[in-house]
């Protein structure tokens, strides 16, 4: 396998002093639809997610339950690998900052940027956010009633200690040059601009090591620091891999393909972690990909509000693969994007239930009714009309043929255009529904039966494809769809679509796909 074929992505690693929201659920699934996608095409994939233990917040947390930071770590982890089962995340590993083999991964790259003099001691002075475990500088600060806080709306405090600090200031531009090299590194574009214009502004040294709590990586050499939870945190991405040993097994993996995170956590990806790395001689990243925030029926969330959105809750009230399809339909991903109860119903009842669910249902019962449940033998007498609905069943790189919507996808998917990849897809099952509202294969029965046979058939084959396309979306439906078209699992790819299933396959009798929503809309 070369290693165009291997794809290495990621989740941000999750703080534990959370309980799992929205925003935890939404990164993940867009990783997630792009693992199933790469693995479908023939790609060797490695999706890591997992949980964020050390740093003074969860220190706090674990003190206000009276539990020592182990513990708690070891109770509230579950939570994340609880949601990731949940919500069929095919996440390959999930791993906790606690590990050792993560506490020796990051004293080995410790070791190495202070050997090649990129770590200096010194004293640090200034704000620092507990709640962000970020640093601000004076002019970021704003106060209100006597409480200073950063520009991400979290109070700081005054801080001096020694610290161990990082030549982030002798990076800046190295930065801008890989920048410069490599404009797919960050996206979208509004966040590669945003985070140039603050490097460009000037970097300061970085303080890496705390010594006023304990909840964290010892610094080698000096147990007296623990190390600055972001240096620690990122360097998951490589501790899965098996760094420091570049002769482990998964080591191939790297550089990740993209990094996924949200647009509050960019600036530690795209600007400390490529530093860390090129300070430490490794390869970079090839993308991070930061989309937007949620709001909640035009409400900023936050626990203080109380609307945070539990996706569980949503999985229960809507089914798994209904919030699994909204959350990457409704808002293009990179921007942010409101939650709407209204909207969710929508698409649920319109697209998934009458679309799409309806269009299957319809068809297969004609097969199971008129075909005696045999699926036709593949469609030789196609008329113009069926080949003007070409997505169906057209093999070629025809506009509209599986091969061409399926590198279309490719394409969108590469992009991480999620919304617009089910865009296309729901606008070749619009098609479908025209066809089958045009062709009326029931009333064919008695007027041209072998006509009807080339309707059902041809409809097949395009349900085939949706199912297909989609799968990485609604693994679950999507599959309980395949199966009730009796396509076989060696013939589930992508790849597999060129080649048209053998007619006589005996179908079971279809069931609807989607529960649709009554009473509100
Ligand atoms: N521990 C760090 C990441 C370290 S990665 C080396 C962290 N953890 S977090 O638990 O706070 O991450 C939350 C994730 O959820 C982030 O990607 C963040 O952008 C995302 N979201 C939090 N609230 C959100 C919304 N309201 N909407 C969408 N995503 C949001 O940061």
């Amino acid at each position: 396998m070369t290693s165009e074929r291997r794809f290495y992505l990621t989740t941000p690693i999750y703080y534990v002093n959370d309980k799992p929201h929205i925003g935890h659920a939404y990164t993940s699934l867009a990783a997630d639809v792009l693992a199933r996608w790469k693995r479908m095409t023939g790609h060797e994939v490695f999706f890591l997610t997992g949980t964020d233990e050390h740093g003074q917040k969860v220190e706090k947390a674990a003190e206000a339950r009276g539990m020592d930071p182990q513990s708690f770590t070891d109770t509230v982890s579950h939570a994340f690998r609880d949601l990731a089962a949940r919500m069929n995340y095919s996440n390959d590993a999930f791993i906790r900052t606690t590990e050792e083999r993560h506490k020796a991964a990051c004293a080995a790259l410790w070791k190495t940027l202070e050997e090649k003099g990129e770590i200096y001691l010194g004293h640090y002075e200034g704000w620092y956010a507990v709640r962000d475990e970020a640093f601000y500088g004076p002019d970021e600060i704003t106060e209100k009633d006597g409480q200073k806080f950063a520009p991400t709306g979290a109070p700081v405090e005054w801080v001096r200690e020694p610290s161990y600090f990082f030549r982030l200031s002798n990076w800046q531009d190295r930065l801008l040059t890989f920048y410069e090299e490599n404009p797919d590194f960050i996206a979208p574009v509004s966040r590669r601009n945003e985070v140039i214009s603050f490097v460009r502004s000037g970097l300061s040294d970085l303080s890496i090591s705390r010594t006023s709590f304990k909840w964290g990586v010892k610094v080698p050499g000096d147990e007296a620091h623990v190390m600055y939870v972001w240096l620690d945190a990122l360097t998951n991405y490589i501790t899965a891999l098996g760094y420091p040993d570049e002769k482990a097994e998964s080591w191939k993996f790297w550089p990740a393909d993209i990094h996924f995170v949200g647009k509050d956590i960019v600036r530690f990806h795209a600007i400390f972690w490529p530093a860390f790395l090129m300070a430490a001689g490794l390869p970079t990243p090839k993308r991070v990909f930061a989309h937007g925030w949620w709001t909640n029926e035009g409400q900023k969330i936050s626990k203080s509000l109380g609307n945070v959105i539990d996706p569980l809750a949503l999985v229960e009230e809507f089914g798994l693969d209904a919030v699994r399809y909204f959350l990457l339909r409704e808002v293009p991903f990179g921007q942010d994007g409101d939650f709407q109860r209204k909207a969710l119903i929508g698409r649920l009842n319109g697209e998934l239930a009458d679309a799409l669910g309806n269009l299957a249902n319809r068809t297969l019962s004609l097969i199971q009714r008129n075909c005696g449940g045999l699926l036709p033998e593949p469609a030789a007498a196609q008329a113009e009309a069926d080949r003007g609905f070409l997505a169906a069943t057209g093999h070629g790189d025809a506009e509209g043929s599986p091969a061409w919507l399926a590198a279309k996808v490719d394409a969108l998917l590469n992009e991480q255009k999620f919304d617009a990849a089910l865009s296309l897809l729901f606008a070749s099952i619009r098609e479908a529904n025209g066809y089958i509202t045009r062709e009326q294969p029931w009333a064919l029965k008695k007027t041209d039966p072998e006509r009807m046979v080339v309707v059902l058939r041809t409809l097949h084959d395009a349900l085939r494809v949706f199912a297909t396309l989609l799968w990485p979306f609604m693994p679950e439906t999507m599959a309980k769809l395949l199966d009730q078209l009796g396509v076989p699992a060696e013939a589930r790819g992508v790849d597999a679509l060129a080649t048209p299933l053998p007619g006589g396959i005996a179908l079971p009798a279809p069931s609807p796909l989607f529960q649709k929503i009554q009473g509100e809309a």
